[in-house]
């Protein structure tokens, strides 16, 4: 599945590394990920989101408040690879795997399912290969995937970059697309907070060359944020965050109790 970064030979595994047959190793590291980026294309020391923000967004996911989206993509790649014995899936732009995580649960509950998940944050990667051993992490970048072309049966791209001509190649002829981005109305409140005249998120479906559009449909609910930590968590987990000054911070932080989740799931499939 893996190839190699600096030549694009197919990675084999030899103990504790990946190797190609030019010579080219990346070591696997004791939390069991691998690091396939190769030095030259990091643009900063740490790329990727900041401490702070992975911290706020660890701690919102695992409250559970987006867990009803979570469910709702589990169900989606069971319906469309659930009949394969072990369908490979890719979670691109993984993040702390909170999804790849609970799609790997969710599959074992009815057959095998590899669950691959990648992110070029290395700090991020880390954490989520502590999280689910039986998950292949890497961290790479999502505009030069280190896969072999047509490696997966399924994509899942939640809130992440990517390159469109990337996911055509390493997805196999009649793979799917499952996106997810902002709808309408997601964190309205939040918004509101922070913008004289708040615009709506833009709904238009990415098109993906190569990809037909199956489905699309939003999922929209309400979650109550009871306590402090729970609305502190959102204020800093998302980019509006930076716009807040500490006394707006402080404000939101006891008022911004009932906000609006709005999401737009797309599902893409690949021509034959
Ligand atoms: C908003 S977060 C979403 C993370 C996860 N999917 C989630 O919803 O919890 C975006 C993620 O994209 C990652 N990212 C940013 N640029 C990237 C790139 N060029 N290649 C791969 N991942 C990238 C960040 O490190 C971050 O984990
Ligand atoms: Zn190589």
């Amino acid at each position: 599945m893996y190839r190699c970064p600096l030549c694009q030979h197919p990675l084999v595994r030899d103990g504790q590394q990946w190797h190609c047959d030019q010579r080219h190793s990346f070591d696997i590291a004791k939390q069991g990920y691998v690091n396939l980026l190769p030095v030259q294309n990091k643009r900063s020391k740490s790329p990727g989101d900041n401490a702070d923000m992975m911290q706020a967004r660890r701690d919102f996911l695992n409250a559970g408040f987006y867990q009803p989206l979570s469910d709702q993509l589990n169900q989606l790649f069971i319906d469309y690879l659930g009949f394969m014995p072990t369908p490979q899936i890719l979670d691109l732009g993984c993040g702390e795997g909170y999804y790849s995580a609970r799609l790997h649960s969710a599959f074992n509950l009815k057959n095998q399912a590899q669950i691959w998940g990648l992110d070029i944050s290395k700090d991020a990667i880390r954490y989520a290969a502590k999280r689910d051993k039986q998950i292949q992490f890497c961290v790479a970048s999502a505009y030069d995937l280190p896969f072999s072309d047509q490696a997966f049966d399924g994509l899942m791209r939640i809130y992440a970059p990517s390159l469109a001509s990337e996911i055509e190649r390493v997805t196999r002829p009649g793979g799917w697309l499952i996106t997810v981005q902002p709808a309408a109305d997601h964190l309205a409140e939040l918004k509101q907070a922070i913008y004289s005249q708040p615009q709506p998120h833009d709904e238009t479906p990415e098109s993906i060359q190569g990809f037909e559009l199956i489905q699309q449909h939003k999922l929209s609910y309400e979650m109550t944020l009871d306590c402090e930590a729970d609305r502190l968590n959102l204020l800093n987990m998302t980019p509006f965050g930076w716009k807040l000054n500490p006394e707006q911070k402080q404000a939101l932080s006891h008022s911004l109790v009932k906000v609006k989740a709005d999401f737009l799931i797309c599902v893409q499939q690949k021509n034959q």
